[in-house]
């Protein structure tokens, strides 16, 4: 058995692209592999808090000396790293926000990029944790950008998802979603065939 851990982050329920990925995704690797754990953390219903002075204590602190305040802020952003350790496939939905990813998605990593969890520091530079995990990253974006320099999304998550110790990562991109509907449709058409390969 595997488990399967998806991240959304568009704040839209109804009617977003990266959702609807993600929903194929799932019903795609559900019927190829019904013995798989499929976990979904929903960032836009439950935005997980920015990282703040009572957090980094609560990280770096002996415990003996934390306030409850920092201890309760550790264990919630533990729930993430848990999570993430537990997954052998970490699915992430990302939606293009001006150029990047959601601030909700940038808030997720910015908990799950944890020295000493998910990656510590060595003589010869940082080296990541997480060995033998897998990602897929399903995004939409209302323009075309992949393989361009103006694509900030794919060269971040991967040397984001890298510097953890997932270097295994397939991006999958729906383009063109508001730029009509010849190039919305073909958009998301070739991102579902890609999908479709996938599971
Ligand atoms: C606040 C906001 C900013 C956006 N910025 C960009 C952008 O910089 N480039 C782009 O191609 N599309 C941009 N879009 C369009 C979205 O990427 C597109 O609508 C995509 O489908 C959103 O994902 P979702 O359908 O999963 O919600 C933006 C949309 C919103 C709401």
């Amino acid at each position: 058995m595997s488990r399967i851990l998806v991240i959304e982050s568009s704040a839209r329920q109804e009617g977003s692209v990266s959702r609807q990925l993600t929903a194929d995704f799932i019903g795609q690797w559900q019927a190829a592999h019904p013995q798989d754990e499929v976990t979904v953390r929903d960032l836009a219903k439950q935005p997980v808090p920015h990282l703040d002075e009572t957090l980094l204590a609560g990280w770096m602190k002996p415990a003996e000396q934390q306030s409850e305040a920092e201890k309760a802020a550790a264990a919630r952003s533990n729930q993430l790293t848990d999570e993430l350790l537990a997954a052998d496939v970490l699915v992430l939905a990302a939606p293009m926000y001006n150029f990047a990813i959601p601030s909700t998605l940038k808030s997720w990593l910015d908990h799950v990029l944890r020295a000493g969890v998910t990656f510590k520091y060595t003589e010869t530079g940082p080296q990541g944790l997480l060995t033998g995990k897998r990602a897929y990253v399903l995004t939409a974006r209302g323009g075309i950008y992949a393989g361009s320099g103006l694509d900030h999304q794919e060269p971040y998550l991967r040397q984001a998802l890298a510097f953890i110790g997932i270097h295994d990562v397939q991006f999958i991109h729906a383009e063109g979603l508001n730029m009509g509907a010849e190039f919305s449709e073909k958009g998301l058409a070739k991102a579902r065939e890609q999908l479709a390969q996938v599971a």
